[in-house]
């Protein structure tokens, strides 16, 4: 049995995967932009995912752009029939770096061919509708333009399977009266819990929650009472922060990012990692 499986698995799509997935968008260059310092290791990350159980990848074509995902073509392509990549349409960068809203018809279908061509595949198995709101959390705003026009796509058999990311509970109803949504991708963890309710629900539906900064995004959660239970089970402090996530519900399935291999395998070590009930409490207060 390889590490990723031993997290146990849920369904995405008419799939199964390893609860414990990778998120790609570490491996463009700095800020996510222009190509990654050494394009060999990335790869080596992505081939060591695979090798190691991973069967749920997360990228988007905004991230390089269209670097992270001719890192994945160019590693795993032709790819295992067992692995479902899960992109994002919704944004676009300019050239300064800045990530700007792409929502129009027109932007959207054009995001759905570069990932068709960049991936290298001839249908996408899941497109997130990354919804803009307040960059890190969700806004208000309408999404019945933007999901009718991927629910097209999918009419037209561009993409198999819809989800949605950075959105309300009540984003999630509206885009459910449009289409199926097959899985939700929001900003959750240790000490960013605005979602439990929205997690329980979808849980209730048995969609997948993926949260996305799972440990803490760009500067990795820090924090002494996560030192100390860390300490006590032997384990590195986002070890921990991970195995918290997967206990916590089981809808959640994880695409912890590296640029790093031995990250990589040090992040997979938490599909094993038991936290006490006692060690839960505690982590439970660091909301
Ligand atoms: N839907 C959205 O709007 C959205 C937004 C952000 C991210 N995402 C997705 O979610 C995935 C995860 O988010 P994320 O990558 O931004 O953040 P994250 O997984 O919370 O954290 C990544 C950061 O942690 C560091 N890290 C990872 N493992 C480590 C370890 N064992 N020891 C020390 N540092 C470690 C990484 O640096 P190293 O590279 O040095 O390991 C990187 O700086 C992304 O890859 C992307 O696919 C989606």
């Amino acid at each position: 049995m390889n590490i990723a499986s031993k997290a146990g698995q849920f369904s995405l799509g008419d799939r199964t995967v390893n609860r414990m997935g990778y998120g790609a968008m570490q491996l463009a260059g700095p800020q996510v932009f222009g190509p990654p310092k050494d394009p060999a290791a990335a790869i080596a990350v992505l081939r060591e995912a695979l090798e190691s159980g991973v069967n749920h990848i997360d990228t988007a074509d905004f991230y390089g752009p269209h670097v992270t995902n001719q890192l994945i073509r160019e590693a795993l392509h032709p790819y295992a029939e067992n692995l479902v990549i899960v992109t994002k349409v919704g944004a676009v960068r300019g050239p300064d770096a800045s990530w700007n809203p792409a929502h129009s018809p027109a932007e959207l279908t054009r995001a759905v061919h570069d990932n068709l061509r960049n991936l290298g595949l001839d249908v996408l198995d899941v497109v997130n509708l990354r919804v803009w709101g307040d960059m890190h959390a969700p806004g208000q705003e309408s999404i019945e333009e933007s999901f009718t026009t991927l629910a097209e796509l999918q009419r037209q058999g561009l993409v198999r399977h819809l989800g949605l990311s950075n959105v309300t509970a009540t984003q999630v109803k509206q885009a459910q009266g449009i289409a199926k949504v097959t899985c939700v991708q929001n900003h959750y963890n240790l000490t960013h819990r605005n979602d439990e309710q929205l997690i329980a629900e979808l849980g209730r539906q048995g969609i997948p929650y993926v949260p996305f900064f799972p440990l803490g995004g760009f500067s990795p959660l820090q924090s002494q009472t996560l030192s100390s239970v860390a300490a006590r089970l032997g384990a590195s402090t986002l070890c921990v922060a991970l195995a918290w996530l997967l206990q916590r519900a089981p809808n959640i399935l994880l695409i912890p990012g590296t640029s790093s291999v031995a990250h990589l395998r040090e992040n997979l070590t938490a599909s094993t990692l038991e936290i006490t009930p006692q060690m839960l409490a505690e982590l439970d207060g660091l909301a």
